[in-house]
């Protein structure tokens, strides 16, 4: 059988405020992958060989209500099935609980496998229905962004509830850079603080959350246009309207201002905050200083990523 995969992903704008039915922008990053194959073994299991800090996980039997099992379950009913004789073998580059999806990527996978397994087909609604299912089980109140962008690898500019909207104009090539500040941080626990500031102090945090949707759809006309100026601008205001939710961190904050001093055209956090992964747009000829002076701020990984000119 021939490997499944899924991608990671960036928030371009949007998040927070895109669980309350503002939109929001997201990206897959397409070279950095989950990726899964399927060997004979004695029953079902899920054998993840490098996920991030967890070297070897097994999950032997089907009893739990963990995410892996929940995606197994769910799969399995969809297709009529019963627990296959195989190992699931996992091999993840996106390292976890860091804003780039890996928890969604791996629920994809593993669906994926399972329908590889049983020669099944699994269209892209079914599977980000059911990776979806998973995530609201495990993360209290997703608005589905991750799901969606890592299931149909594409662009989006997503509100719940309404049906996906694939950016398919892109106006011209932007090379994106991705620091990680090494910090772990639970997007359910983010997300779970922004309820209760909201809660608390709405007349103060609705607006807020009103602006960072206007930014995403003034972002989705820059992007079609190719206004890179404009998209930066808009990245590093989304930015300081989230210091305001208060999901930044002080490393984000250093790796922001950091990519933007040394030129980048803007910069933001991206996914959950308060930890995890910042994102900076940046001209090709910027992107390699720009990612010296991130890993000298204290970047534990710098990646690069493209959202590529539509013919
Ligand atoms: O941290 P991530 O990659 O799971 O992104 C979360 C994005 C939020 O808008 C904060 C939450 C959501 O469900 O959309």
């Amino acid at each position: 059988m021939q490997p499944v995969s899924a991608p990671a992903k960036i928030i371009l704008f949007g998040e927070h405020a895109v669980v309350y039915g503002y939109p929001a922008i997201a990206v897959p990053v397409c070279d950095v992958r989950i990726t899964a194959q399927i060997k004979p073994a004695e029953a079902l299991r899920v054998v993840s060989l490098d996920m991030h800090d967890h070297p070897l996980v097994v999950y032997p039997q089907l009893a739990g209500d963990d995410a892996v099992s929940t995606i197994t379950r769910l799969a399995l009913q969809y297709f009529d099935e019963s627990p296959p004789p195989i190992t699931i073998e996992i091999n993840s580059q996106i390292p976890v609980a860091s804003g780039l999806g890996s928890g969604a990527a791996l629920s994809a996978v593993i669906a994926r496998a399972l329908a590889a397994h049983f020669g099944k087909s699994l269209q892209p609604d079914t599977l980000n229905d059911m990776v979806f299912q998973t995530e609201k089980l495990h993360h209290g109140t997703p608005s589905g962004i991750d799901n969606t962008v890592i299931v149909y690898e594409k662009p989006v500019y997503f509100r719940r509830s309404q049906p996906i909207e694939i950016i398919s104009r892109i106006g011209k090539r932007l090379t994106f850079l991705i620091g990680d500040t090494g910090e772990k941080a639970l997007t359910h626990v983010s997300v779970g603080d922004v309820r209760k500031l909201r809660d608390m102090h709405p007349d103060e945090i609705e607006p807020i959350l009103y602006e960072i949707g206007s930014i995403a759809e003034r972002a989705r006309t820059a992007i079609e246009q190719g206004d890179v100026k404009t998209i930066g601008e808009l990245m590093t205001q989304n930015h300081e309207l989230l210091q305001r939710l208060t999901v930044s961190s002080p490393s984000l904050d250093t790796l922001v201002t950091s990519a933007l001093d040394a030129g980048a055209y803007g910069a933001k956090l991206s996914g959950g905050g308060r930890g995890g992964n910042m994102i900076a747009l940046v001209d090709e000829d910027h992107a390699e200083p720009v990612k010296d002076v991130l890993l000298q701020s204290g970047a534990v990984n710098v990646l690069t990523t493209h959202l590529l000119e539509s013919d």
